[in-house]
């Protein structure tokens, strides 16, 4: 697909996301939605999980603590934000930083899997266990984090679209937790080796 077409669809995902079209209760109670940003043609696509505060007030994803650390992490392999796509399972944020339901990560993924389908990155990211388990509901992250996975999710045409997936730890985790910040270094390290394996 070229890359104008993709922006065009991916900005289509995004409006419908504005406008709440999915209907769920959050997506009336945040302040903005959060459809996710980035590079159209981008090789990483990165999923967080929902919106929190900062995010919910400027319709961005990762612009908080949490974002910050993963901009820097991205520097850390030469990269930068615009270089990469950057969304969420859920894209309205959980009133008090409560999990997301079972019904509202539902309501969200067809969202989300069309932008997969759409940006055809080489490799997904999974910042966090929640991300991870929506794909992979039996994975703990504890063992599963910086050990990519190959695997084909189902296109809406019922095609397979092959992918590789990388289950990393939330970056909240590691802002307090100087051990689980090095983890995170390095399992976030790998990433170019990994795109360059991939076809
Ligand atoms: N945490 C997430 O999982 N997503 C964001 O966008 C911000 C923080």
């Amino acid at each position: 697909m070229e890359l104008a077409e993709k922006q065009a669809k991916l900005e289509q995902i995004a409006d419908s996301i504005i406008n709440r079209k999915i209907d769920i209760e959050i997506a009336k109670t945040c302040t903005n939605p959060v459809p996710g940003e980035g590079n159209p043609d981008a090789e990483i696509l990165f999923i967080g999980e929902a919106p929190g505060a900062q995010e919910d007030k400027l319709g961005r994803p990762f612009v908080g603590a949490s974002g910050k650390l993963l901009t820097e992490m991205l520097e850390s392999i030469g990269l930068q934000r615009s270089d990469v796509f950057i969304t969420n399972i859920v894209k309205f944020r959980p009133p008090d930083n409560r999990d997301p339901r079972p019904d509202e990560i539902k309501a969200c993924l067809p969202s989300l899997l069309a932008q997969i389908e759409i940006i055809r990155p080489k490799l997904v990211v999974f910042l966090g266990r929640h991300s991870m388990n929506v794909f992979f509901p039996k994975l703990k992250i504890s063992e599963a984090h910086g050990e990519p996975i190959d695997n084909s999710i189902e296109t809406q045409a019922k095609a397979k679209l092959k992918l590789t997936f990388l289950p990393l730890y939330h970056p909240a985790a590691a802002l307090y937790n100087g051990g689980m910040r090095q983890t995170l270094f390095d399992d976030f390290a790998r990433i170019p080796e990994l795109l360059k394996n991939s076809n």
